[in-house]
């Protein structure tokens, strides 16, 4: 099995996220460089975790019109980046321009494409606050009719809350790449994360990928927390 875990690198220096990368690195899947990060270390901090080895998760949600999103997401390719995401709610002829984007690049620079991950809805957003920007839905219904329409554009992955993974699963193509934080184990103190599983829990629902920041980064012992996490998968 590959290491499921992609260490969300909630830092805002450089610094800090490349100790946290060597000290982690041998033990998880990947890392995820946020908009905190890349906006403040800019692409630098790309190349130099790439330099280490370690897979990357540019997760900079791109939302815009389906040439721009083509472009950035051929700039991020070019970066090495192993998987990124975009908004679905940007749109099936823009998340189909994303793909063809990653794909195209990938094969211009000799690569594998990477996984271009489409976020659904928010998981800050609740029905109330879905009609307020008139969407007449539940966001469970409009992930489902997101995640959907992402496919059908031709993405291979999605981002999705923990307890979205059942339904999603029971909807979508096997092959499609579930890539869920919420993850918790229990362990660490209560923050803003509602509604979580174990990363057991959520292999078992049917996740690919767990990205999992402070239970990691903000343990005591950053890589003994990761270690704990790969041994209660096994
Ligand atoms: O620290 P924590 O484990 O909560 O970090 C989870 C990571 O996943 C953060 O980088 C956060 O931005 C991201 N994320 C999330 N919930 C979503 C989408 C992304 O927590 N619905």
């Amino acid at each position: 099995m590959q290491n499921p875990v992609i260490v969300a690198l909630d830092v805002p220096s450089p610094e800090r996220a490349l100790a946290l990368a060597a000290e982690l690195a041998p033990v998880v899947g990947a890392f995820k460089i946020g908009g905190e990060l890349f906006t403040s270390a800019g692409p630098d901090i790309v190349r130099r975790l790439r330099d280490t080895g370690a897979a990357v998760f540019l997760d900079l949600k791109f939302h815009d019109i389906p040439n721009t999103v083509a472009q950035s997401v051929t700039a991020a390719v070019r970066l090495d980046i192993q998987m990124l995401t975009i908004h679905t709610s940007g749109g099936r002829a823009m998340m189909a321009a994303a793909e063809t984007a990653a794909t195209q690049a990938a094969a211009a620079a000799g690569r594998p494409a990477p996984l271009v991950l489409g976020v659904t809805v928010l998981t800050s957003m609740d029905e109330p606050a879905l009609r307020e920007i008139g969407v007449p839905a539940t966001p469970a219904a409009q992930v489902e009719r997101l995640g959907a329409l992402a496919v059908q554009a031709g993405l291979r992955g999605l981002v999705c809350s923990p307890l979205e993974i059942t339904a999603l699963r029971r909807l979508l193509p096997a092959h499609v790449q579930l890539v869920t934080p919420g993850i918790r184990t229990g362990a660490e103190k209560a923050d803003d994360q509602k509604r979580t599983l174990s990363p057991r829990e959520a292999l078992a629902a049917g996740a690919n990928w767990l990205v999992i920041g402070r239970p990691i980064y903000a343990a005591p012992q950053p890589r003994a927390a990761a270690e704990q996490i790969l041994a209660s998968l096994a």
